[in-house]
Order: C-alpha cells, then structure tokens, then sequence
C-alpha cells in the first residue's frame, strides 16, 4: 500500500489529469492544484469515475505563495509534480511577459512554497522543444540545448533554476522529464485534451475536423527531407507518459540531485502517415490541404529514450492506432 500524497499543479489539464489517474490507481493520494486557466472543474469528476477514488482539488494558482504553502503544510505532501503553465509556443511569442510570469515566476514561487513546507522533491514538464535546431538525431539528453522562443526558454531557465536549488541542497531532488509530443486519451473516453480555443497542435486539430468542426487540414509543408515531405514527430500515447510519471516518482523518492529524461517511444511519424492512420482505424474522412511550411518548424525529430527505458524501468507501450483510437473516442464522448 502506497501512503505517499504527491502535490500536481495543473493536475486538471491533459496530462496532469492522465497522471492522477494512473497514481491513483497505484495508490498514492492525489492533490489537484489548478486555477482552471486552460482547464474545467469537470475533470474532478470525470478522474473520481475513472477511479473509483477521491482525488483532492484546490483551484488555486501558483503565484500564490501562501496558498501553496498551506496546501503543500495541510496535505502533509511528500512530492510535487509541477504541469502548471502556459505551452502555446506561438501564443509565448507575441505574450513573451506572460510566459516568462507563469512558467518561471510561477516555479519560483512553488519552489518558495516548498522551502516554506519543507518538500524536497520535485518532478518537472519539460520538453523536447529544449534541445531546438537537431545536431544529431535521435536527440538523447546529452544533446545541446537551445531555446527558439520564450516558451522553450523558459522551459530550460526552469530546468537550471532546479539545478542550482539541488546544488544548494543536498537533500533536494528534480527529475526534469522532457516530453515529445504527447496525443490521445484515457481509453475510458472520459478524461483527453480539450482545448479552449482553435488547436495548435496536430492531433486535436485532426479530431476536430474529423468531427466536422473544422472545415480541412491545413497541412504545413510537403516539402521537407523526410519521408513523405511531411514533418516526423516522436507521439507519444498520454496514458504511456503518465506511467512514466509513476515510474519517476519512484525514482525521485529514491535518489538525490538534477535528473533528466526523455519521455518519447523513439520513433518518428509524419504527418500523412497520422492523417492515414487516424482514417483507417476510425472509418473518417480528414479533408487536407497542404499550405506553406510553418514558422519555426523543425523537419524531423524524434527520441532517445534508453535513459528512462533503463534507469526509470519505463517502456512505451502503445502505438499510434491506440492514439488515434483513443483520441477519436474521447471526441465524439465530449461532444455528446
Ligand atoms: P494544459 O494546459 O492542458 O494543462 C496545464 C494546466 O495548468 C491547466 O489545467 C491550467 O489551468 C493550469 N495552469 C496554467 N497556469 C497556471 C497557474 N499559473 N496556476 C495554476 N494552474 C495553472 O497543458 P498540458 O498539455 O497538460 O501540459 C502540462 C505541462 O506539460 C505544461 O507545463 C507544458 O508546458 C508541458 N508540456 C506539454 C506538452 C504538450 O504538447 N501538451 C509537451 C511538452 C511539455
Ligand atoms: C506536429 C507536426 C507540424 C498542426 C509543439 C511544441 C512543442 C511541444 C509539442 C510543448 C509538425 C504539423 C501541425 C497543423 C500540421 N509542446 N502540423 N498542421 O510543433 O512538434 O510541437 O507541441 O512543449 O514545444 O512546439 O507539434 O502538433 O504543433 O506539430 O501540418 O494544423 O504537425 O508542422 O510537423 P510540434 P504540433
């Protein structure tokens, strides 16, 4: 039996959600710390049915020191897994200020929190964005980082604010888990992602127009070095990413200091070959249309995930028919 309760700011957006479904169903006690910015009080729900069990929620932000504090004092939490923030990399371009408040002041003022209720350790979302222009492919975590725009950049200023915090302190460990490109669904259809506005990423945006609310894709370029002209991405399954979460948790219980993973499957997809995928397994139509290369896009990249493969114990398990399945089915359950 497992008694350890783990703090997760954001814990009601997409993968802070698929994350507290899989801990709580290894038993840890989950407490949910969200302002709702880019989420819905539903999902408390929607986890207590998955679940079965009661998943603790405090709308709350994370600029609020004081409330953290008593949060992370009252729940008696032993971890933090920090999802809170903004992640559009368009939208970090023309609101530079806002990110960097969010992300980074927002960090700041968990990790004031967590000096405050003497909580020691720390799982971080980062992502593969940190490693920018590719040198080398697959990117593994020794591959030099560089930020492209303020989103990336405060990803890798949060990631050296760990690192400096574990060098003052010993007994404090960060695990920064650098995410790929996370898609799909609980396979209940119940929990996914769900975004507020018109999407920016490529899989809800193929869902969206599957179910007839966005008239075609716009496909960004055919024109690129990869296998079909069309951009490769490294997806990795949401529910594959919150096991990786269980698995790093155990880790960071174990060990002390600054730890970086790749969370991706190590395999790369374009963009045609998910548009082919998503209609085959779910008998739809994604009308396309290719257009100009976006701005800022890489061609190709994808993972090196031995490091979490062997030290974390973590495997991917899923494949992209899970993913479009799964995304497919939490579409049509959101829309009913
Ligand atoms: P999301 O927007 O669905 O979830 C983030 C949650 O944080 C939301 O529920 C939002 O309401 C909350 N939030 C935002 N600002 C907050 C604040 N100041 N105080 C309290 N709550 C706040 O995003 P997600 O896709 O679940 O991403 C989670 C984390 O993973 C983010 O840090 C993101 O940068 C990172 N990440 C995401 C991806 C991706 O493609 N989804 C890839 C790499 C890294
Ligand atoms: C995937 C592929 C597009 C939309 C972004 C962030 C990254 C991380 C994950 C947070 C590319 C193509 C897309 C569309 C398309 N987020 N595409 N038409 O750009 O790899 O990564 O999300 O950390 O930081 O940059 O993901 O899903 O936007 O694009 O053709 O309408 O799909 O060109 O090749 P990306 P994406």
């Amino acid at each position: 039996m497992n008694n350890k309760t783990v703090l997760l700011t954001g814990g009601m957006g997409y993968i802070g959600s698929h994350t507290a479904v899989e801990l709580i169903e290894a038993d840890y006690k989950v407490v949910l710390y969200d302002s709702l910015s880019n989420s819905s009080i539903d999902v408390k729900d929607k986890i207590q049915e998955i679940t079965s069990k009661k998943a603790s929620f405090i709308e709350g932000d994370v600029l609020d020191t004081e409330l953290l504090t008593h949060t992370l004092k009252d729940f008696n939490i032993d971890s933090v897994i920090h999802f809170a923030g903004l992640k559009a990399v368009g939208e970090s371009v023309e609101k530079p200020i806002d990110y960097f408040e969010n992300n980074i002041s927002g960090s700041i003022s968990l990790l004031k929190a967590m000096k405050k209720a003497n909580v020691k350790k720390i799982l971080f979302s980062s992502s593969a964005t940190v490693y920018g222009e590719p040198e080398y492919l697959p990117y593994d975590e020794d591959h030099p980082t560089s930020a492209v725009n303020p989103y990336g950049r405060s990803k890798l200023h949060i990631e050296e604010m760990l690192k400096d915090v574990c060098t003052s302190d010993q007994d404090f460990s960060a695990v920064c888990l650098r995410y790929f490109n996370p898609v799909g669904a609980h396979d209940s259809g119940l929990i996914g992602e769900n975004p507020k506005d018109t999407p920016n990423n490529l899989m809800p945006y193929i869902a969206q127009v599957a179910g007839g609310k966005i008239k075609e894709l716009k496909i960004f370029g055919n024109d690129y070095p990869t296998i079909d002209g069309t951009g490769v991405r490294d997806y990795i399954h949401v529910m594959d990413l919150a096991s990786g979460h269980k698995n790093a948790l155990s880790f960071l219980n174990d060990n002390y200091g600054w730890h970086v993973f790749n969370l991706g499957t190590g395999s790369g997809v374009s963009v045609l070959e998910m548009v082919k995928t998503f209609e085959e397994v779910n008998q739809v139509d994604i009308p396309y249309k290719v257009t100009n290369r976006r701005s800022g896009d890489i061609a190709e990249f994808y993972s090196n995930p031995n490091k979490a493969n062997k030290i974390l114990n973590w495997n991917s398990e899923r494949n992209i028919k899970d993913m479009c399945l799964d995304t497919w089915k939490f579409q049509i359950n959101s829309k009913s």
